[in-house]
């Protein structure tokens, strides 16, 4: 019999924060003869319940890469498909993610989005902002390397400005001009869809995640799945570099 991961994990050793690479949407719809939209459109249930399953389990931050900065190079079609998913959700869900108590924050370059997406987004962070339960980050138009880059040229601005000096430029600092300002770094990431790689998805806050890869599609994804990855988030062994006493 297999195991049943929701009763089973430690609800006092929840992570923090969970990262996430919704990846398999494609392949999900094709195993069914279907457009790929239809596996986004699936994928976007999964947000749904995904959300929810957060809320339940205690996580404070929960980050879905949606959309990344090389995501453009995909056919017309299916960016225009995406972004319309994107924007609809927005719409739509914004009341009941409201009342949830879900603060809603996008990283990434958000000035390049089609108007309503960029308005469905900004209207969302604005309407969520003073909420606290679960802070959900959704990676629009992001890439990890961007990402540092702007960074990076935010403090060259400091201190050629004399804002800051060369001397104390440190980690914290680069934090904290990277899109994830005031987020704790992920605990665990979780990328679905069966491929093991980063694909630029928040490669500086990564450095000491616990890494989970499953197989199963993002839009078969569900509590039980979610539950498991945590559960092996609980038994592995978290050094940071040092040595356990
Ligand atoms: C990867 O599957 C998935 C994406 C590129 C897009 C995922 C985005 C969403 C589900 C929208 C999320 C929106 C919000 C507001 C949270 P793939 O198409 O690469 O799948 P494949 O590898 O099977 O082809």
């Amino acid at each position: 019999m297999s195991k049943n991961y929701i009763d089973l994990i430690d609800k006092n050793n929840i992570p923090a924060h969970v990262a996430v690479i919704m990846d398999g949407n494609g392949r999900w719809a094709k195993k069914r003869n279907m457009p790929r939209l239809y596996g986004h459109r699936q994928a976007m249930e999964t947000v749904r319940l995904i959300v929810e399953s957060c809320v339940d389990l205690g996580i404070k931050y929960l980050t879905l890469y949606a959309f990344s900065t090389e995501n453009w190079r995909r056919p017309k079609d299916e960016v225009d498909g995406l972004m319309k998913l994107m924007t609809e959700y927005f719409i739509k869900e914004i009341d009941k993610l409201y009342k949830k108590g879900v603060k809603v924050r996008i990283l990434g370059d958000i000035d390049n989005l089609p108007g309503s997406a960029k308005s469905c987004a900004v209207d969302a962070m604005e309407r969520t902002k003073d909420n606290n339960i679960l802070n959900m980050n959704v990676a629009i138009n992001y890439g990890g390397r961007a990402d540092i880059l702007n960074s990076c040229k935010q403090i060259i601005q400091k201190v050629n400005s004399n804002e800051l000096l060369i001397e104390d430029i440190n980690e914290d600092i680069i934090s904290e001009h990277l899109y994830t300002k005031d987020i704790p770094d992920p605990d665990l990431m979780i990328r679905t869809g069966g491929e093991k790689r980063l694909s630029n998805f928040l490669i500086w806050q990564l450095s000491y995640a616990e890494l989970w890869f499953t197989d199963v599609y993002w839009p078969d994804f569900t509590k039980e799945t979610l539950c498991n990855a945590i559960y092996d988030y609980q038994n592995r062994d978290r050094r940071y570099g040092g040595l356990n006493q």
